[in-house]
């Protein structure tokens, strides 16, 4: 296995998605108990991350001793790098000026870490992010790349295996910065790299028993992937010490509570209970138009059913989510400056404090293609898995205006057949989310030889990889014309259907 220090970088996590797809189990630590994960997993190569911290300033952290006494392999990044100059004898000023963003660096010599990848004389995109840099060389180390703004951009000391680098291979603007990472744990670190999403399994299912021992776990599920994984995986772990709560809001798509309900009870045998409360969510809608309104009424709502439910069921001291790496970072401010809210986001967010519960959240450190990966590897049909995000407060963001169990059930048709022809038409994976909106408007039309006078619809289409940003997706204009013709003919309510060529920024995914 292979230690990750962390000093704080916003970035670790994507080191260790990076070992992860070279094949290779890593833990992360941080730089505060580094010591005592380094007895304890005995690893083969340690890799010390960036940091928002200066080397210069006093207390700022270092490696512990242990790593450098150990013997085994060691690649720092950027800060890692630095504190491993200041350690070892070298050292770091402070920079004139930083570099942030795209830099080429050109390649000096030969190392392990390019092997069959980088050779003498290229020039290679990189992704840098510094104040300080390295001005002297500790013992025993060469340089063997440099870039304009640094010139120790690659630093390797052959005999102790040791590797700096001042730019960031674990982001994807260093294009081969993954193939670098995965040079350093197969070939300078000799492992094997047949590490696979079974392993991972294996391990958190350790790691949530040893968690949870015989207590009672509660699962909010919300119909969507990474809650019914997480709940899946739990349920290998501890069996019927989960119970799942499914609150059907009534703002699902097309047969999607069915869905989700079977999955459970019949393929999985999960025990669920599902709360059926359309009508109380619907009833408090009515008059509410304002899109922020929906999103804090559908999110208490939640959280109060979700409550009671909890209260029935009895005992459980712990509650599972399904939070993912991204929302992780979403919710921790990194400017340290106050943010504007562009919609509260709904999830069980709330809960856990309201509740007084311990939180179980298996897929923490994954990013959403991982936790798919895991799903198929816990026997999920790869048509779950792979669906697209929904958001929590369901159709009633994709409703402007008033939301009503009407409205809805136009929304559902128009949208399960926008979707069907995606699939048919083979699009479904290449799109990261479509979906329909019905929009308040009504417009005049024409059909057979009478005056019709209905809504419009807009159709969005989406793609992206992390929903952070987003493009439009492209579709050919037949699709678009067979789908719009579709659904004025099958679809009562609407007669004119519009597509959406906004792309995020300056719109976003949603439409509320
Ligand atoms: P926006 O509309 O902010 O959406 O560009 C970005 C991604 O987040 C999803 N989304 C939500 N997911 N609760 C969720 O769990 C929410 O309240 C919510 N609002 C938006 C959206 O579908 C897209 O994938």
């Amino acid at each position: 296995s292979i230690l990750i220090v962390d000093f704080g970088s916003q970035v670790t996590q994507l080191i260790a998605r990076r070992v992860r797809e070279a094949g290779v189990y890593s833990e992360i630590s941080p730089f505060s108990m580094a010591e005592e994960a380094f007895e304890r997993l005995q690893p083969r190569g340690v890799i010390l991350s960036g940091s928002p911290a200066s080397v210069l300033d006093e207390d700022s952290p270092r490696a512990p001793d242990c790593v450098f006494e150990s013997g085994v392999p060691v690649l720092g990044i950027c800060y890692g790098q630095q504190t491993m100059m200041a350690q070892l004898g070298g050292a770091v000023q402070l920079g004139d000026s930083g570099e942030f963003g795209r830099a080429f660096i050109s390649i000096d010599d030969r190392c392990e870490l390019f092997d069959g990848l980088w050779t003498e004389s290229e020039t290679h995109q990189v992704w840098m992010s510094h104040g300080d840099k390295v001005t002297a060389l500790a013992e025993g180390f060469r340089v063997v790349a440099t870039s304009e703004g640094a010139p120790y951009a690659v630093i390797a000391d052959d005999t102790r295996r040791y590797y700096g680098m001042q730019f960031h291979p674990e982001v994807v603007h260093t294009p081969d910065g993954g193939r670098l990472i995965a040079n350093f744990a197969r070939h300078v670190c000799g492992l094997a790299g047949d590490w696979s999403m079974a392993e991972f399994r294996d391990a958190k299912i350790a790691e949530i028993r040893e968690q949870v021992g015989d207590g009672r776990v509660i699962c909010g599920l919300s119909g969507g992937v990474d809650s019914a994984v997480a709940a899946v995986l739990i349920h290998e772990a501890i069996g019927d010490q989960l119970t799942c709560v499914f609150v059907d809001h009534g703002l699902m798509r097309a047969g999607e509570a069915e869905q989700v309900v079977g999955l459970f009870r019949n393929s999985y045998n999960i025990p669920l209970v599902h709360v059926q409360a359309e009508t109380l969510f619907l009833n408090g809608l009515k008059g509410v138009t304002d899109p922020e309104a929906k999103r804090k009424f559908i999110g208490k709502t939640f959280i109060d059913v979700f409550e009671e439910e909890a209260k029935k069921i009895g005992g459980a001291e712990f509650l599972a989510q399904g939070t993912l790496y991204p929302d992780v970072i979403e919710s921790v401010s990194f400017t340290g400056g106050p943010s504007v809210t562009i919609k509260s986001h709904h999830n069980v967010g709330g809960l856990p404090e309201r509740m007084n519960m311990k939180l179980v959240e298996p897929l923490r450190e994954l990013f959403k293609d991982e936790v798919r990966a895991l799903g198929q590897e816990l026997g999920l049909p790869k048509a779950f898995v792979g669906r697209h995000p929904f958001p929590g407060p369901g159709l009633a963001i994709r409703i402007p205006g008033e939301v009503s169990k009407d409205r809805c059930d136009i929304l559902r048709k128009a949208d399960s057949i926008y979707l069907a022809e995606i699939r048919n038409a083979g699009l479904y994976d290449a799109i990261w989310q479509a979906f329909a909106v019905l929009l308040p408007v009504r417009t005049v039309g024409v059909m057979g030889d009478g005056r019709t006078y209905d809504h419009v619809l807009a159709l969005r289409a989406v793609t992206s990889t992390d929903g952070m940003t987003a493009e439009i997706y492209p579709f050919p204009s037949e699709f678009l014309a067979r789908v719009a013709t579709r659904i004025v003919n099958e679809v009562r309510g609407v007669n004119r259907v519009v597509y959406d060529y906004t792309s995020k920024p300056p719109g976003t995914i949603e439409w509320e």
